[in-house]
């Protein structure tokens, strides 16, 4: 499906003024925490790139047009690959930074588990998602725009219950660092 997270000039365009606009202190957070082997899965257009340290990261997306971009970007491994199929053997990253990726993949179970088993076993996840509202009358404003935003994001749901999804999948959220601002969030764990 493509849309807006699929046509990268707009993509940077839109998140260049979100970014000034708040959100650049979130991944400043997201990517600068990053240690060890990272792997930056659903990379885009390569905004969290320049954070890491030379030689330690590996970016990963599906998309051929974001990932031109993002070797524009920074001279880092890029892989083109889905989360629910990770090309990469068990226990090969310390880190893995998710920036706005679990809301667009297609299986969150499926793709939590690739993380899970590319993790080593002391390693750290990293996201910045958005997430279902917990107000009920917002829920069901973006359980009702939902078909229409998947549509014009390029696969993006506004509604998921993404930080349970990450519990359920075995891992442990850490209560330092993780911040919620109305739907966005921000937070690493750990496995169970
Ligand atoms: C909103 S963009 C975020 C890009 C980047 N992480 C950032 O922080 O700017 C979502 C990205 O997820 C990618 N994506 C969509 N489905 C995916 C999947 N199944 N596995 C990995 N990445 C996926 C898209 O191609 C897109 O580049």
């Amino acid at each position: 499906m493509r849309g807006l997270e699929q046509i990268p000039w707009l993509y940077d365009a839109f998140m260049a003024v979100a970014e000034r606009t708040g959100l650049g202190r979130w991944r400043a957070w997201l990517a600068g925490g990053a240690a060890g082997r990272v792997l930056d899965l659903g990379c885009g257009t390569g905004r969290n790139l320049p954070y890491y340290r030379r030689g330690t990261a590996t970016g990963a997306d599906p998309s051929a047009q974001n990932l031109a971009r993002a070797r524009r970007r920074a001279a880092v491994p890029l892989v083109r690959a889905r989360a629910e199929a990770l090309p990469f053997k068990d226990g090969s990253f310390d880190t893995v930074v998710c920036g706005l990726v679990l809301c667009s993949v297609e299986d969150p179970a499926a793709a939590l588990a690739e993380l899970r088993r590319v993790l080593a076993p002391e390693g750290s996840l990293r996201l910045l998602e958005h997430v279902r509202s917990r107000h009920p009358w917002e829920a069901r404003l973006q359980d009702r725009l939902q078909p229409l935003w998947t549509r014009v994001a390029g696969g993006c749901r506004p509604n998921r219950e993404t930080e349970e999804a990450v519990e359920a999948a075995g891992f442990r959220i850490l209560p330092e660092g993780r911040r919620a601002r109305g739907v966005m969030r921000r937070f690493s764990a750990r496995r169970g």
